[in-house]
């Protein structure tokens, strides 16, 4: 397999949108460059001086020390009749749905073996665990896609329970705000009033997702710990992970691209299937692996010798920020012309970018059911499914509520 490509992506300072006038030429310039990145490579950093490394090692510290707890204890956070939509899910059990998706396998297909990911067609659930923590704000409407009504769960043990809360709001806030910027900035650099999707994302299924991969038992070089995928929700947001392993595929290169996000106040964006189907396929949802590359185990091995006392688990601090399931999603026409402009260039430079994709107006949580697998659905006639994970397979129909209320 090739080197991966060190590359860094763009870098998109929110402060400058934030702390000065929305139409000078400054903020005129980071929007459009911010639009660009995601045009260019789905993905991008983004600077936010809220954003603090602090915070951050505080989330990844208390992540790394809950799922460093014995399985029993983890198993008390598990809810299963509810899908696992909140609470922990434990390791082997969320699927990287590529394997399964022909588009997906064809997109593999099209690159150089070289810079291919690493081979998913096996379809083994990823060894990830991940905490499902909602941040969301209930709809003053009634929802045609009724989610989940259960509250979070917090931990029991007492050395994880009171700082939990706290904690996972403090850094699911600053990502929650700091994504919320970057749409606003989107919006701006395509053309669009400021507001065109933060507002449509008020009511979104918001979730912060962490995942944590147990590095005693997956560190092997070349282990998968998440499989080729796109995400499903409109922009995905990580803070710095102390474990380098995240791979990109830029649009434009074919390359596979081994993300670095610098120290401080640094997050990385990813767009997703929301974005992509409401821009018309301007911005295409960036697929992306999880793995176990030599520099992590260098990273692996040099905490092993600093920290001999802290838990070898990867945490990757994912907030997956949607629109709301209600919005109709119809691709704005002037993205969908600068699309096919885009997919014109690319094919004129011989790239070979696949069948074209059409993106029919539908409501966004029509939009999440579409990759829902029919054996996951509970077919209920006259009741609405909604899938509130992201990027993995399970649904929830609306009768999910009554149990949540029941239980
Ligand atoms: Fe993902």
């Amino acid at each position: 397999m090739a080197a991966d490509l060190p590359m860094d992506l763009p870098v998109i300072d929110l402060d400058v949108f934030r702390n000065q006038p929305r139409d000078s030429p400054e903020v005129q310039a980071e929007c459009l460059k911010a639009a660009k990145a995601l045009i260019t490579y789905g993905a991008l950093v983004l600077h936010d001086s809220r954003v603090s490394e602090e915070d951050n090692a505080a989330f990844l510290d208390l992540l790394e020390d809950y799922f460093a707890q014995p399985e029993e204890d983890l198993k008390k956070d598990e809810r299963p009749e509810l899908h696992y939509q909140i609470g922990v899910t434990l390791e082997n059990t969320e699927k990287p749905k590529c394997a399964v998706d022909e588009p997906c396998l064809n997109v593999i297909n099209r690159l150089e073996p070289s810079e291919r990911p690493l081979d998913i067609t096996a379809h083994a659930p990823d060894p990830k665990c991940r905490f499902f923590w909602r941040m969301v704000e209930l709809p003053p409407y009634e929802t045609q896609f009724p989610g989940l009504n259960a509250a979070n769960v917090v931990p029991e043990a007492p050395h994880i329970a009171d700082r939990w809360g706290p904690t996972m709001n403090l850094w699911g806030d600053s990502m929650k705000n700091a994504v919320e910027g970057l749409t606003e900035m989107t919006a701006v650099g395509l053309g669009l009033p400021a507001g065109s999707f933060k507002d449509a994302g008020r009511y979104g299924p918001h979730l912060l997702a962490p995942t944590a991969s147990d590095l005693k038992k997956y560190g092997e070089k070349d282990t998968i710990l998440a499989g080729f995928h796109t995400d499903l929700n409109f922009l995905t947001i990580h803070g710095r992970s102390r474990y380098p392993g995240l791979h990109i595929w830029a649009r434009n290169t074919g390359k596979r691209i081994a993300v670095k996000i610098p120290q401080g106040n640094y997050l990385l964006v990813q767009a997703g299937k929301q974005l992509e189907h409401i821009t018309g396929g301007l911005i295409k949802a960036g697929f992306h692996e999880v793995v176990v590359n030599e520099k992590t185990v260098d990273v692996i091995e040099a905490r092993k010798a600093q920290f001999p006392d802290r838990p070898l688990v990867r945490i990757s601090s994912t907030f997956f920020w949607h629109l709301s399931s209600d919005v109709d999603l119809t691709p704005i026409p002037s993205l969908a012309e600068q699309a096919r402009q885009v997919r014109a260039e690319q094919f004129n430079l011989g790239k070979n970018e696949g069948e074209e994709v059409t993106y029919p107006t539908m409501k966004v949580g029509e939009l999440v059911q579409k990759y829902v697998p029919p054996f996951l659905f509970f077919p209920t006639p006259g009741k609405s499914c909604v899938l509130l994970k992201t990027d993995i397979l399970f649904a929830a129909c609306s009768e999910l509520r009554h149990i949540a209320l029941m239980t």
